[in-house]
Formats: C-alpha cells, sequence, structure tokens
C-alpha cells in the first residue's frame, strides 16, 4: 500500500507534469526561452531580451495575464515562435512618436505599424518603456 506521503508525492509529480507539459506545449516551437527573475516586468524583460512588448504577450497569452502581474520567479518565458521572432526592438523613450521612431530606424511606418499591432492606427497610444519590434523585416503575426 502507498502511505499518505507517497500518494501526496504521486500526486505532486503529476500536478507539476501537468503544469511543465503545458508550457513545453507552448514552447515547442521557441526561438528563444528566458527565465523570469526577482523584478522582471514584461517591458524590463522585452527590453533586456529585445523581444517586443506585443511579442511577448502574445506568445505567452496562455500564462501571462494581460496586465502582466502574474510572473512567476524561475517561469520559463518564449520569447518568440521559430520564424516570427523579431528580435530587433527600440525602446520607446518620453517623448517618442511613430515618426521619430521610424526615422531613428530607417523602417516604413507600415512596417511598424504591421510588426507591432497593438499600436492603434494614429499611433497615440505608444508609452515610454514600451519595446516595438523595429526590424525592417515584416512578420506574419498571426498567420500560421
Ligand atoms: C539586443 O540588441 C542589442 C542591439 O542590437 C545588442 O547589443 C544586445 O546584445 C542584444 N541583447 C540580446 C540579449 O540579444
Ligand atoms: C535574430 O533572428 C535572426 C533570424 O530571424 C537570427 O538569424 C539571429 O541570429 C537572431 N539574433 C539574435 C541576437 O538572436
Amino acid at each position: 500500500m502507498f502511505s499518505t506521503q507517497n500518494l501526496l508525492a504521486i500526486a505532486m509529480v503529476a500536478v507539476t507534469a501537468a503544469v511543465y507539459g503545458g508550457v513545453s506545449a507552448q514552447t515547442s516551437n521557441c526561438a528563444r526561452t528566458y527565465t523570469v527573475i526577482s523584478g522582471d516586468t514584461c517591458d524590463i524583460i522585452s527590453a533586456k531580451e529585445n523581444v517586443s512588448t506585443f511579442q511577448l504577450a502574445t506568445v505567452n497569452s496562455a500564462i501571462v495575464d494581460p496586465a502582466c502581474d502574474n510572473l512567476a520567479v524561475g517561469e520559463v518565458l518564449c520569447l518568440g515562435i521559430v520564424g516570427q521572432d523579431c528580435n530587433i526592438t527600440d525602446v520607446v523613450q518620453s517623448g517618442d512618436s511613430c515618426g521619430l521612431i521610424t526615422d531613428a530606424t530607417g523602417i516604413p511606418l507600415s512596417t511598424l505599424l504591421t510588426n507591432n499591432p497593438n499600436i492603434n492606427t494614429d499611433c497615440s497610444n505608444i508609452y515610454p518603456g514600451e519595446v516595438l519590434c523595429t526590424s525592417s523585416q515584416v512578420f506574419a503575426y498571426g498567420t500560421s
């Protein structure tokens, strides 16, 4: 017979497998991963790992809530999906505009907007600390 302790251990292994099974399914096609450390926020991670705010949120939408207030130290995030991983980024500064960003990076506004679907059409909702994909390559998010 199993002792209560053994049953507890078995239950914990099952829960752990379920949790990490979910993560590995999500990250099976992952180009880059990152392990959360103390003090991280989504935009801090985005800035230091060259991943856009939009891409980080979208790729991890199953485990990170939209407000990004449920990060756990030690949690493994996928930073980008193979073939859809923009790794050329720019952190929005105070006073920035899409015009300043496209001038500085030399990319068309249409590319900036396509690669950052969270920016509204008049570009009035960018904020300091937000991380934008500023690659000249157009990424087809959500189409594969
Ligand atoms: C992020 O990009 C900058 C500028 O290209 C580069 O210097 C830095 O090494 C990159 N960091 C990572 C983690 O890839
Ligand atoms: C950025 O992504 C390209 C492929 O899109 C890859 O060749 C390159 O090594 C990546 N650079 C970094 C610093 O991850």
